[in-house]
């Protein structure tokens, strides 16, 4: 299992990100992203549908008010594609084709994703009737494929790879943040894209 349990710091670790344009999907207030202009990417953009837009003094830095299931770029626009803890949220069907089309060829997209453990774990806390719905509208949507946005549910990546390989993109690996028992918390896949 791998000890660094933010994602962002592992992308930074992890992954060569200079003169790099990159897009964070669903970024919040942008702390976790503004991590990334250590490595002098050449673009940083953020984009998320409830924050305020944000443009930094340096014009290669700037962060969008946008829906993440139509992103305002065009093609091929972007060599990384990062969207951290977001699909609770979001189609993520919608989400997934409109990363691939805004990615570069050979681009690189790194999706961190809730697994089952995540809800389990929640349980346990405080919001228990909370958590019983987000694994029931798990459960649903892995079955059936449809998803109440207005409870998060948990993702299985067998589902998430499916569609990742609808819109040809390749997973590469997956690394796992953490576990809840035998059960997933928390999990990332690198993904390449293949136009
Ligand atoms: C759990 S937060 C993760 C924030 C950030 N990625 C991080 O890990 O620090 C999920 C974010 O997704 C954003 N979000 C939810 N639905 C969205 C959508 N349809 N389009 C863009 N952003 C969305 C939320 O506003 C929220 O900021």
């Amino acid at each position: 299992m791998n000890k660094e349990t933010n994602e962002y710091d592992y992308i930074l670790n992890n992954f060569d990100l200079k003169n790099k344009r990159i897009l964070d999907v669903g970024c919040g207030n942008y702390i976790n992203t503004l991590k990334f202009l250590a490595k002098r990417p050449k673009l940083l953009v953020g984009i998320d549908n409830k924050q305020p837009n944000a443009k930094l003094k340096t014009k290669k830095c700037l962060f969008i008010r946008s829906n993440c299931e139509k992103i305002p770029y065009k093609k091929n626009k972007f060599d990384i594609v990062t969207c951290i803890r977001v699909f609770p949220y979001v189609n993520i069907d919608k989400t997934i084709k409109e990363i691939a089309r805004v990615t570069k060829n050979n681009g690189i997209i790194l999706i961190s994703c809730h697994g089952i453990g995540y809800y389990f774990s929640e349980i346990f806390k405080a919001h228990k009737l909370k958590s019983i719905l987000c694994i029931l509208n798990g459960l649903v949507y892995h079955i059936f494929n449809l998803k109440f946005k207005k409870v998060d549910s948990f993702q299985f990546k067998y589902k998430i790879v499916k569609i990742l390989n609808k819109y040809d993109i390749e997973t590469k690996k997956e690394t796992i943040f953490k576990k809840y028992g035998i059960f997933k918390v928390l999990f990332m896949l690198y993904c390449k894209v293949n136009k």
